[in-house]
């Protein structure tokens, strides 16, 4: 059996992108997986870009109310913040030390990041390995992530395969990524990957009229509105048929190449099919957020499971390396 685990960063509102790319694909895979999942909210990782503490708590809570939102089922699942098991710091020291200097280096997302955001300080460099402790503390095998976490789970793989080796025992579970080939990566309004950090996402928990604001911001070009269009080249297409039903994909297909139909239209029927189809889901969002009393109590119980777990290796990792 697998054991399932995945987190998302409280760096901002979780997004179309976190829900499409990660939330409902580890909460499906959960449940078709008989052993206990482990889904947590990465915050220390969101350290890495956002030093506003009031901040951060808004964003955690609001992540785990996304989770709960989309129906994650707290019976089968652990579900914890990253920052009440202090073990994965621990872990990610030891896993630096088995780390090669130029692995990090090379990673994508620093570089991309690095060139995006001003502030860029070592924790953003470390990053992965602090991913990977995430990981190989709870000894999981499967890892759903959306396609820009790929590098991030290779680094992983190597890390443990590396300790393993030099301890001569494989006390490091080697995971897999689980990537959704249908999802992929979920552009975002401007076009680029859609993410917290580049302030292009769409939070589809925002109330009606912001949200409707934020949809009127994707990018297009500037093809009148008689002239057919291209669906293909179009974001607001393709935002359209990631969460579209084939048929009404196809229907809007047609008026995109039938002319006479222009993006406002294209974006009007987005907002409205975001707002049917999620409807249950944002007021189960608002819900939460009016009770963080609920969301604290689910998170307590599973910090206190993941303690278990995490002491566990940890144990075992120290003794390996000479610390007890
Ligand atoms: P962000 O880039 O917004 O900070 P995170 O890095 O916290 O998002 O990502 C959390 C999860 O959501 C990861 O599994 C990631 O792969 C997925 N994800 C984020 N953005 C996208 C996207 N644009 N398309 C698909 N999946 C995404
Ligand atoms: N780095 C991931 C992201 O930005 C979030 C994350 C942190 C994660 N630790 C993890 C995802 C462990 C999966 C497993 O998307």
């Amino acid at each position: 059996m697998a054991r399932v685990l995945t987190g998302i960063q409280s760096s901002g509102r979780p997004h179309l992108g976190n829900i499409l790319g990660a939330i409902v694909p580890a909460i499906q895979l959960a449940k078709e997986n008989q052993e206990e999942s482990y889904i947590f909210i990465a915050d220390f990782h969101s350290l890495t870009s956002s030093k506003d503490s009031e901040l951060r708590k808004q964003n955690t809570l609001a992540v785990a109310a996304a989770w709960l939102a989309f129906g994650l089922d707290i019976s089968k699942t652990v579900f914890y913040r990253q920052s009440r098991r202090p073990e994965v710091a621990e872990l990610t020291w030891y896993l630096n030390c088995f780390t090669p200097f130029p692995m990090l280096a090379n990673a994508h997302s620093f570089k991309d990041k690095s060139e995006r955001l001003a502030d860029v300080n070592a924790g953003l460099f470390t990053y992965p390995v602090l991913m990977a402790a995430d990981i190989l503390l709870y000894s999981a095998d499967l890892v759903p992530v959306g396609k820009d976490q790929m590098q991030h789970l290779e680094m992983t793989r190597d890390i443990a395969s590396t300790f393993n080796r030099i301890i001569g025992e494989d006390l490091l579970t080697i995971p897999e990524a689980r990537i959704s080939e249908t999802v992929k990566t979920i552009p975002g309004t401007d076009g680029q990957k859609m993410s917290k950090s580049y302030n292009n996402y769409i939070d589809i928990f925002l109330p009606e009229k912001q949200l409707k604001k934020v949809v009127n911001t994707i990018v297009t070009d500037s093809t009148p509105l008689e002239e057919p269009k291209d669906p293909d080249i179009c974001n607001v297409f393709k935002l359209y048929s990631l969460i579209a039903s084939e048929t009404q994909t196809e229907e809007m297909r047609a008026k995109y190449q039938g002319g006479n139909y222009g993006y406002g239209h294209a974006k009007k029927e987005f907002f409205e099919l975001i707002f049917t189809k999620y409807a249950e889901e944002r007021k189960a969002f608002d819900f939460y957020m009016s009770n963080p009393k609920e969301i604290e109590e689910k998170l307590a119980a599973g910090e206190e499971k993941a303690r278990q777990v995490g002491e566990k290796l940890l144990n075992q990792v120290r003794e390996k390396l000479g610390f007890r």
